[in-house]
């Protein structure tokens, strides 16, 4: 697999993640006791290209009166030492939910924490998932900028700070949106629309989780806003969150702090509160999306969240596309478990495109609808019934049927990832189709041609 996950036991938000002398480190919401939620630390990995991952000891962890929840790291270069920051939430077993930190002179590999600790605490029990950003006040100062959430409230607070230390109040953004979730994990990413410096907004991403006698059946996703920042306030440019992920398992991603290119990266757990504990697989539970490089493009006159996958191109590098006359018969292929699949085709020649992965017990069914300009994304099957009843499930995104189409499919064993178009639209989905071979089958309404590339993700990890 080119995913991270543990070696075992539970994982579920990633945490703390930077790029810090050469490495990507991610931190993540780990027991180390077992496969369920429980016994909240912080376990750590690090990959020097994102694709090949080392686990390291666990960074922080629980104590019986303190459970370690989601958070995030900085490299403080102008403090004493040149040290990593972790700023995540204390959980007490009183209830009480407050900030906290701990420093590392080594990389990341020990941790010290404060003796003062909690350093923000607004005396509530379900403050959490701080995220430090470093960025410029109005009159052009640097600073630290805390985001965290009032889960309930469904609320996100701006702090600021000099020092990392002492926090002050600067806004709030929300409540808004639907209501029977709690908002977890937010993340605030300035982003160049179009790639055009002089035209910067501002994402603010979101998970919501549903709560309440009758939750949501579809349970956890992520959702965004574009807005404006100013250093000290939110603004939205339009009402209302917009889904980041399709799909029914991208959950908590947050962006790694220190990049080294322009663009802001983005890791997410793929899971879903819903049925996170009753996914079957073994020694390890929880695992990260992709990295997912983000960017803002005008569409439909709106700017829009672009996510586009890192560590793929190689495979696909290493296998010549065919072009495929689809008859009406259709055309399929024998993949292995992990295969990255690339399709082109242009709706207003092939009508609707339908594109179906089959294993032992399971099937995904990908199908452009060129009627309604919608891909749909249906998976199913005697596996998927027996992890919970909600886990079968259609999904849709739009996906414009009146100008060329690409599809990017990486299936690496349970996790499947969709990118419509480059990352204009994106679904994440946990699969169950067994670790023998997957067929895979293309239909076409018409006889047409439809370009398709398909490479073993073990490719991969050769270079
Ligand atoms: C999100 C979340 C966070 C919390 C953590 C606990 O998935 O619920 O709000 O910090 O997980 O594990």
């Amino acid at each position: 697999m080119i995913h991270l996950t543990p070696e075992r036991h539970w994982m579920n938000d990633p945490n703390g993640l930077v790029f810090h002398e050469g490495l990507w480190h991610v931190f993540f919401q780990f027991n180390p006791e077992g496969n369920n939620w429980g016994n909240m630390s912080w376990g750590h990995a690090s990959s020097p290209d994102l694709r090949s991952w080392t686990e390291h000891p666990v960074a922080l962890r629980c104590t019986p009166t303190e459970q370690i929840y989601s958070g995030s790291i900085v490299h403080d270069r102008m403090g004493e030492g040149d040290e990593l920051r972790a700023i995540y939430t204390s959980a007490y077993s009183n209830g009480k939910q407050a900030q906290s930190e701990a420093t590392s002179a080594d990389g990341g590999m020990t941790w010290t924490r404060n003796p003062n600790n909690p350093i923000l605490d607004r005396g509530t029990s379900d403050f959490r998932d701080p995220k430090v950003i470093r960025c410029a006040d109005a009159e052009g100062r640097e600073r630290w900028v805390l985001l965290a959430v009032e889960a309930e409230d469904r609320q996100v607070l701006f702090y600021g700070s000099d020092d990392l230390t002492t926090w002050e109040h600067l806004s709030s953004f929300g409540p808004t949106g639907p209501v029977g979730v709690v908002w977890e994990c937010p993340d605030l990413v300035p982003l160049p629309l179009d790639g055009d410096p002089a035209r910067v907004r501002w994402a603010l991403t979101l998970s919501t989780n549903p709560v309440g006698e009758e939750p949501d059946r579809d349970g956890s996703s992520m959702s965004y806003v574009i807005g404006d920042f100013d250093g000290r306030t939110f603004t939205a440019e339009d009402a209302g969150l917009r889904r980041l992920d399709h799909g029914r398992d991208f959950y908590a991603g947050v962006s790694f702090a220190d990049a080294p290119g322009v663009a802001p990266v983005m890791l997410g757990w793929m899971s879903n509160w819903r049925y996170a504990d009753q996914f079957p697989s073994s020694p390890w539970r929880g695992a990260m999306s992709l990295p997912r490089e983000l960017s803002l493009r005008e569409l439909r006159g709106r700017a829009h969240l672009v996510q586009r996958p890192l560590g793929l191109d190689e495979a696909l590098l290493h296998s010549a596309p065919s072009s495929l006359p689809v008859t009406a018969e259709g055309t399929s292929w024998s993949l292995g478990a992990h295969a990255v699949l690339e399709l082109a085709w242009d709706p207003r020649e092939t009508g609707d495109v339908k594109l179906v992965l089959r294993g032992q017990d399971d099937f995904v069914d990908v199908r452009h609808h060129t009627d309604s300009g919608e891909l749909t994304i249906g998976r199913g099957g005697r596996a998927s019934e027996a992890v919970h009843p909600d886990f079968p499930s259609l999904i849709s995104m739009p996906l414009d049927a009146s100008a060329p189409a690409r599809l990017l499919v990486c299936l690496d064993g349970p996790l499947l990832e969709v990118f419509a178009n480059d990352g204009e639209q994106v679904a994440s989905h946990l699969v169950l189709l067994g670790g023998g071979p997957v067929s895979a089958s293309l239909t076409t309404e018409r006889p047409a041609l439809v370009t398709a590339v398909v490479a073993a993700l073990t490719q991969v990890r050769q270079h």
